[in-house]
């Protein structure tokens, strides 16, 4: 649903008016279908093959002033991410973004296992375009279940550890420093793959210490793991008004953990799913998913794969940021087609 701006307002207006129906029905212990926005009790009498059960899932998309940027997010945040696979970020901003100045740069040992498995993230900052930013780059980590996150729900304990690790390891006092240097500048959060579970974890401690308003922030997080219970995830969807992760196609890491089996709880996607069903080149067409998570959206999908995950906006990521995010972007194109596809072996809810 690439929409027009008109289009998307007349949309927003009239999910606006069925939302508060679909909250109520679900407070009421009944379940709002979608095929005809209308609330069907908990009778099993009633057919609809689309209907929601969990408040998080109640259609709604974002407003106009807040709404998705192919192009922004292609042209513009995509060297910003990429930037954070590099020892020196400023390589790629150099011919990408030159007006936009690495910080810092800073890393810390992400794993309990491996002394060498290292996650790292910058800061940097733009006087022309009046902005933060922080982009982070994860590593690898194994799941051991969750722990509490302030009051606001349950994160996955590996991301947190690696995002305390880089924070306390730096991070934290680059970014209230250059917060204090630029106190009106909007602040840019994000990252791909684990690193965007982190930069999503990073959001909110930076909203929840009081470092930054939500409406101050913008979170852009591609091919992001699941990392949040559902009540953090309704907390985040419903305080940051700017928060997009991007999914491209059948891309496995945004699809797990499905189910945290060490504490028994699902795990969900804060809003909003941006949903590139296809190879992402210009132009192609993307869904903004009105439901938080699942069974909506990509997660419908049960093939999944491994190249997809490699590949975003019809760039191979890493191989564009170790040459220094050239500006000839051609020549960083997937080389093999995104569609031959891994399939992913993933016991929906056993294993992780
Ligand atoms: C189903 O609906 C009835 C009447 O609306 C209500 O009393 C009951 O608690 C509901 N059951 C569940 C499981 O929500
Ligand atoms: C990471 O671990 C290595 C090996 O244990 C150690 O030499 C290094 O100082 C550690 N780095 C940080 C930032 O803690
Ligand atoms: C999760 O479920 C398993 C299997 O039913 C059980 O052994 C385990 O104690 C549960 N864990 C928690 C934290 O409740
Ligand atoms: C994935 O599954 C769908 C539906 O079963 C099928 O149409 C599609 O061809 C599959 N795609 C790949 C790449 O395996």
């Amino acid at each position: 649903m690439p929409a027009s701006p008109a289009a998307y307002l007349l949309l927003h207006l009239f999910l606006r008016l069925t939302a508060k129906t679909c909250y109520e029905c679900l407070i009421d212990g009944g379940q709002f279908c979608l095929e005809n926005n209308k609330c069907i009790g908990n009778s099993t009498e009633i057919k609809c093959e689309k209907s929601v059960d969990l408040s998080i899932n109640c259609p709604s998309v974002p407003a106009l002033q807040y709404a998705y940027d192919d192009e922004f997010v292609r042209y513009t945040v995509l060297p910003v991410i990429a930037a954070a696979r590099r020892p020196d970020p400023q390589v790629c901003l150099d011919n990408q973004l030159p007006t936009m100045k690495a910080f810092k740069r800073r890393e810390a040992n992400c794993s309990s296992l491996f002394s060498d498995v290292k996650c790292a993230g910058y800061t940097g900052y733009d006087e022309t375009r009046k902005l933060i930013v922080l982009s982070i780059r994860g590593s690898h980590g194994v799941h051991h279940g969750t722990i509490p996150f302030f009051d606001v729900g349950r994160v996955t304990k590996v991301f947190h550890d690696n995002f305390e690790s880089l924070w306390f390891g730096g991070l934290g006092e680059d970014l209230h420093h250059l917060i204090k240097t630029y106190p009106d500048f909007e602040i840019w959060i994000t990252g791909y793959s684990m690193g965007a579970s982190l930069a999503l974890i990073t959001s909110a401690y930076m909203a929840l210490t009081g470092m930054s308003h939500p409406h101050n922030m913008k979170v852009i997080l591609l091919g992001c793991p699941r990392c949040t219970d559902y009540q953090f995830a309704m907390w985040h969807s419903m305080n940051f008004p700017y928060s997009y992760h991007i999914i491209h196609a059948h891309d496995y890491a945004p699809r797990v953990p499905f189910f945290d089996n060490i504490d028994n709880i699902s795990l969900y996607h804060p809003r909003t799913e941006v949903w590139y069903n296809n190879e992402m080149k210009e132009g192609d067409g993307y869904i903004i998913c009105e439901q938080a998570d699942q069974p909506f959206c990509s997660s419908q999908i049960q093939n999944l794969s491994t190249p997809d995950h490699m590949h975003y906006f019809n760039m191979d990521i890493t191989r564009w940021a170790d040459h220094g995010c050239p500006k000839n972007r051609e020549d960083f194109k997937p080389i093999f087609g995104t569609h031959q596809r891994i399939i992913f072996e993933e016991e929906k809810d056993s294993k992780n």
